[in-house]
């Protein structure tokens, strides 16, 4: 039971055809307790379990690194929402990554990562993996050519992020997968910025895909997560076998808050979406804006995602002073690094959330400024950039 994680339980597979985004959101792997009815997954605070006999395990539970039921209860949902065989949690999105880089990749292999990773990535490859015999290359990965280019023998996977942080650029996740598989490798997708609720990675054929859930599917900024799902049952065992062995798991409290924040996913994400456009609409009218990114013209995006999201950045005007400045002044819009949750965040990625790339050939322009657009009253937000602004 333990580690069965297909399909979304036994009462969604009497639905009879493939339940829709928000039906699994809320009863993939969700169902009521067994033993009282309990309607919400309870919260399993136990590190251990009583065995019947030595060996005699109930369900296969026998310690909460290796197992957890409200962990696994998220697992099942994180699997059904991205359309892959099983989910892992994660401690934190970075945890995600270091585990499934060092249960894939051995000293001596080399991935392809964005030339604008989100900067904990770059980071993981640059400061602490490479150290251990990993190597990188940084590519512009809407330049197909490039890619391919950049692909080596020793290369084990294909790191792709879409839409990146902060840069919004959107890589086509088919036609990579495509050069991955030709070199014998695989892709991996971050898709926190999308969420599974606007583009399934593995749909488009990914072999595994990489959520930061402190993002978008915990959405109340009230917990740090990450998570896998993998596209087959060979991985899995391999993630399997590393998330237990190096026990970057996610706790039980907060694999519950990611559960309970993705039964929302798909409203938050329309309303996200319809603040973001009104947003995008302003800022693109605005004299102090140079240039917005957001993917809504971007035909690649068009392709793989059903909407754009929340996330918005852009340039100004008058330099770094200027993109400081509008920073500091928001009233509604919080100053804060990370994003995905109800509320609306500014920053500025050049000295806050990507200072890790500054002087390395991803650093950001240092007139761009971030937003995590919230789901707020709309002309609230409207208004309190334009005052911003100037
Ligand atoms: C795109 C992206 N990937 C990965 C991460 C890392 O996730 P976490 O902060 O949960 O470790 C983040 C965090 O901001 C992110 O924005």
């Amino acid at each position: 039971m333990a580690g069965d994680q297909r399909g979304g339980g036994n009462r969604l597979a009497d639905v009879g055809e493939q339940p829709g985004f928000e039906t699994l959101a809320i009863h993939a792997g969700q169902e009521p307790d067994p033993t009282t009815g309990a309607v919400i997954t309870p919260l399993y605070l136990t590190s251990t379990y009583a065995q019947d006999g030595v060996g005699g395990l109930r369900g296969g539970y026998d310690y909460s690194r290796s197992v957890n039921p409200t962990r696994t209860a998220l697992e099942s949902c994180l699997a059904a929402l991205e359309g892959g065989v099983r989910g892992f949690a994660f401690a934190s999105g970075m945890a995600a990554e270091d585990t499934l880089l060092r249960a894939l990749c051995a000293p001596g292999d080399h991935v392809v990562i964005p030339g604008d990773a989100y900067g904990g990535t770059f980071r993981l490859f640059d400061k602490v993996l490479n150290r251990w015999g990993l190597s990188y290359t940084a590519v512009d990965q809407t330049d197909l050519a490039a890619v391919q280019a950049a692909v080596r023998d020793e290369t084990t996977l294909i790191w792709c992020e879409t839409p990146t942080n902060p840069l919004l650029t959107i890589v086509d996740i088919g036609a990579v997968a495509a050069i991955a598989h030709e070199a014998g490798a695989l892709l991996g997708v971050d898709n926190t910025f999308a969420s599974p609720y606007l583009q399934r990675p593995i749909g488009l054929g990914a072999d595994i895909v990489m959520h930061s859930t402190t993002k978008y599917l915990g959405g109340h900024s009230d917990v740090v997560g990450g998570a896998l799902v993998v596209s087959d049952q060979e991985l899995a065992e391999r993630i399997a076998f590393h998330h237990n062995a190096m026990g970057g798991v996610a706790g039980p409290f907060d694999a519950w808050l990611v559960l309970r924040g993705i039964k929302t996913l798909g409203v938050r994400m329309d309303r996200h979406c319809d603040n973001a456009e009104r947003v995008v609409a302003m800022l693109r009218e605005h004299d102090a804006v140079t240039q917005v990114h957001y993917p809504d013209r971007n035909e690649v995006a068009a392709k793989q995602m059903s909407r754009f999201g929340g996330m918005v950045s852009f340039r100004v005007a008058g330099g770094e002073p200027k993109a400081l400045d509008v920073c500091a002044r928001t009233r509604v819009f919080t100053l804060a690094e990370s994003l995905g949750g109800v509320e609306s965040l500014i920053e500025h990625p050049g000295r806050m959330t990507h200072s890790s790339v500054a002087g390395s050939p991803l650093e950001v322009p240092s007139d761009l400024v971030r937003l995590s657009v919230g789901i707020e009253t709309a002309h609230d937000l409207l208004a309190d950039l334009r005052q911003a602004l100037g």
